[in-house]
């Protein structure tokens, strides 16, 4: 049983980084992780960037979406996350309904980065938390922000479903993208959208763009732990690669990530959505 953080030799990742490395054109490397274990294989995976996100809903509470998950369960994992990782930056994603508004925000995400340890929080959504996210900033709170299949909006969209598709759709997601920059957000995760326009998006932006089905183009990938070692249930989304196939452990599984995605190998178009 793993039972502390292991010495690794790159030195931890900071936020000002992760805009150095998108101005080196350095591809930035993000998983999710829940726990210690997973997180010290990231760490020894030299992956970048580890989201306590709220998929874990879905794939360690085993509900249909992420929307009853809580601050004080992002909060619980983001403990045992920091445990097993010493380098990789550690973002809270801030579950469904717990930023209505900038105040309402601030106190949660406040929570996030004292109590769970997290450098940076993620909020979904442009519109109204685009008000959020410069109120956070304001207050030394960094943010990702979330665009495009954003799941929480699962309701409303009647499902997961590629978004940014046609001209209308693709305008406003730039239009979003360029105010929570503009808002201070230090990173911006686009989730689902055809490659060209999520390429268009990061040329358009100085922040790193980090893409989860947004093609190859983007400043970095995340996907989920369970994810990259096919552990996931239900069906698979294009977007998802097994890296476990063919190798021994999950060590291994997430250096092959790490290699695929620093190189731009992955995603290729097997794993890309077309306009
Ligand atoms: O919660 C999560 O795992 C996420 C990623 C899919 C980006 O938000």
């Amino acid at each position: 049983m793993y039972a502390g953080a292991t010495e690794t030799r790159s030195p931890p990742i900071t936020v000002p980084m992760l805009r150095q490395f998108k101005q080196d054109g350095r591809k930035i490397v993000a998983i999710t992780a829940y726990d210690a274990s997973f997180a010290r294989l990231a760490d020894d995976a030299d992956i970048d960037v580890i989201l306590i996100g709220d998929s874990l809903g879905m794939v360690v509470h085993g509900k249909r979406s992420t929307l009853s998950v809580t601050v004080d369960d992002i909060i619980y994992h983001a403990r045992s996350v920091a445990r097993g990782s010493k380098r990789a930056l550690r973002i809270a994603d801030m579950p469904y309904a717990t930023y209505p508004d900038p105040k309402t925000a601030f106190a949660h995400a406040a929570r996030m980065i004292g109590e769970g340890e997290c450098a940076m929080v993620k909020l979904e959504g442009g519109g109204p938390v685009i008000e959020s996210i410069r109120y956070l900033v304001d207050r030394e709170v960094p943010v990702c922000a979330h665009l495009g299949l954003t799941p929480q909006s699962v309701l409303r969209l009647g499902g997961y479903k590629v978004q940014g598709r046609g001209d209308a759709a693709a305008q406003a997601l730039r239009d979003a993208a360029r105010a929570a920059q503009v808002a201070g957000a230090e990173m911006l995760v686009l989730e689902c959208v055809p490659s060209p326009l999520a390429a268009a998006i990061q040329a358009d932006l100085a922040i790193p763009v980090i893409g989860i089905g947004a093609g190859a183009q983007c400043d970095g990938q995340i996907l989920v732990c369970y994810d990259v070692i096919g552990i996931s249930s239900g069906r698979r989304p294009r977007f998802v690669k097994n890296f476990l196939l063919g190798r021994d452990s999950v060590l291994d599984a997430f250096k092959a990530y790490v290699a695929d995605a620093r190189s731009a190998s992955f995603p290729d178009a097997a794993h890309e959505y077309a306009d």
